[in-house]
């Protein structure tokens, strides 16, 4: 039998921390009911001392999913309390604490001296094995840290109890040569470390982290941490469809395997994108669009002939979409509900029924329903809930000096009590005065930092599909809007980015994160 990779996936955590992802407890969910469904060991659900929605959201997925969830901490008490409260309902949880170990960290972020690190680790582990869960301990920027040092803060905190002992590459420095010496040095040299589970995390900054991690695997790691198509912080990190399609068509080489049900990578890749606003690159290995697309006539020629001359995947292995099937405004309801469970949803019937009546509005105004304008539709669908404004009637006078008025329903506080706003704008173009009528109504100056127009599928009858991120307080939020009236689809994109402000709004805490 071969040995198992555990799959920790921190696309909720590591991955929500890309600019402009902020996903709702609800969004979280989904994602995390589709992860376990595709098998991942673990699920990092969030940073709970980050944000009160941070907190509910850990607490909410906790609740839903079976597997280990993970809950991010930082060596120190408060963070530790409240990973530990926000996994109360988790069946199997996991405290992941985590403190900078390298040199330029330990001076410039921490100002502390290495003993100070390391009595704040093990301090951190002892508290948090007192809650009687899985414990993780994060040494970051490990790839930069003195490898002495490394081993002493890796047997202390063994020591104290760590389950699980992570060895990340924070800024994606580390060459794969350089991390096996180091994984070997630390698997050789550590007292007791063959009793827990030896992890990696490798971010992409040098475009390393699938190499990395894989060169990880073969020196001994034995849970890898990753996240669906490859987002996170900066240029991301390791892309957990990379990592397991590597093992699967690799295995000579690795002896080792997840237990990744690969025919689900593809629609939970597509639901990662649609509910991050994040696209995956066409190009992108294993799901993107171009994955095993062939376009040279030698290449097309010898597929034809023998699919495995140019193949070395085959597209239903990763769920890949052999034909795509349509919907219009006769599929009844149980093909509408079959379809969004292909495509990786799980709605409950109330939800279902809302989607349902919007699909057949949008059927109406369209013969042929692809799954991108499924997509469109649900990501919409899972922001709505939270939504403070909603957009009633839009009027527009097009050209230079376009006019705009626009009648927004607001929601205060709760959903009985509603307020009906009505704003104009003169603007140079018709979604420049939308903007700023929407501002105003909203009450917010915001900046629009991209804007990004694409038609859902061929046809003049597609519907626009407009993607926005604005930048508020330092931080961006996405917004997606979809209509066959492409200034209508802009509207709703910036509404959604305002009401994703909104619905972090009162949230911050102030936490310090030095
Ligand atoms: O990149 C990193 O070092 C992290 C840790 C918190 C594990 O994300
Ligand atoms: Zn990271």
């Amino acid at each position: 039998m071969q040995e198992k990779v555990e799959i920790l996936d921190t696309t909720l955590r590591d991955g929500e921390q890309s600019p402009g992802i902020n996903l709702n407890a609800k969004e979280k969910v989904e994602i995390a009911k589709a992860l376990e469904r595709l098998g991942v060991d673990t699920i990092e659900a969030g940073f709970p001392i980050s944000s009160p929605s941070n907190f509910q959201a850990v607490m909410a997925v906790a609740e839903e999913v079976s597997c280990y969830v993970a809950a991010l901490a930082r060596a120190v008490p408060k963070d530790i309390e409240a990973a530990a409260k926000a996994l109360k309902p988790a069946k199997k949880p996991v405290i992941h604490t985590f403190i900078a170990s390298s040199p330029i960290h330990m001076q410039y972020k921490l100002r502390l001296q290495p003993d100070e690190v390391l009595k704040k680790a093990v301090e951190a582990v002892k508290m948090a094995k007192e809650f009687g869960v899985r414990v993780e301990f994060s040494a970051e920027d490990a790839t930069r840290s003195d490898w002495c040092f490394l081993k002493d803060l890796t047997e202390a905190v063994i020591d104290a109890g760590a389950d699980v002992i992570n060895i990340p590459d924070t800024v994606g420095y580390t060459m794969p040569w350089e991390y096996e010496k180091l994984l070997s040095y630390l698997l050789t040299e550590v007292k007791d470390i063959e009793n827990v589970i030896l992890s990696v995390h490798c971010h992409n900054d040098l475009g390393l982290a699938v190499a990395n991690t894989l060169t990880a695997i073969k020196a001994g790691a034995r849970q890898v941490e990753c996240t669906i198509n490859g987002i996170g912080e900066r240029a991301g990190n390791a892309s957990l469809e990379e990592i397991v399609m590597a093992l699967k068509v690799r295995g000579d080489q690795f002896k080792k395997e997840s237990q990744i049900l690969s025919e689900r990578l593809y629609q939970t890749s597509r639901l990662v994108s649609t509910l991050t606003g994040y696209p995956v690159p066409r190009n992108k290995a294993i799901v993107g669009e171009n994955a095993f697309a062939h376009e040279s006539g030698i290449h097309q020629d010898g597929v034809l002939k023998e699919k495995s001359t140019y193949e070395i995947i085959k597209p239903e292995s990763v769920g890949f979409p052999q034909t795509k099937l349509v919907l219009g405004k006769h599929s009844g309801r149980h093909a509408f509900k079959e379809r969004l469970q292909e495509l990786g949803y799980s709605l409950n019937e109330e939800e279902i029924e809302t989607a349902f009546a919007r699909f057949i509005e949008l059927a109406d105004r369209k013969k042929t329903v692809h799954d991108k304008d499924l997509e469109a539709l649900l990501s919409i669908q899972a922001t709505r809930v939270l939504a403070k404004f909603e957009l009633l009637e839009l009027q527009v006078l097009s050209g230079n000096d376009a006019m705009a008025l626009v009648k927004l329903k607001k929601l205060n506080g709760s959903s009985e009590s509603t307020e009906i706003i009505k704003e104009a704008a003169a603007g140079d173009g018709a979604v420049d005065a939308v903007y700023k009528a929407l501002e105003r109504a909203a009450g917010l100056e915001v900046t629009l930092l991209r804007y990004q127009l694409e038609s859902t599928t061929a046809g003049t009858d597609s519907f626009g599909e407009v993607m926005v991120s604005i930048g508020y307080n330092d931080k961006t939020y996405l917004g997606r809007g979809l209509h066959n009236d492409v200034i209508r689809a802009s509207a709703e994109a910036y509404l959604q980015a305002l009401n994703r402000i909104f619905a972090e709004g009162s949230e911050e805490d102030g936490a310090d994160f030095s």
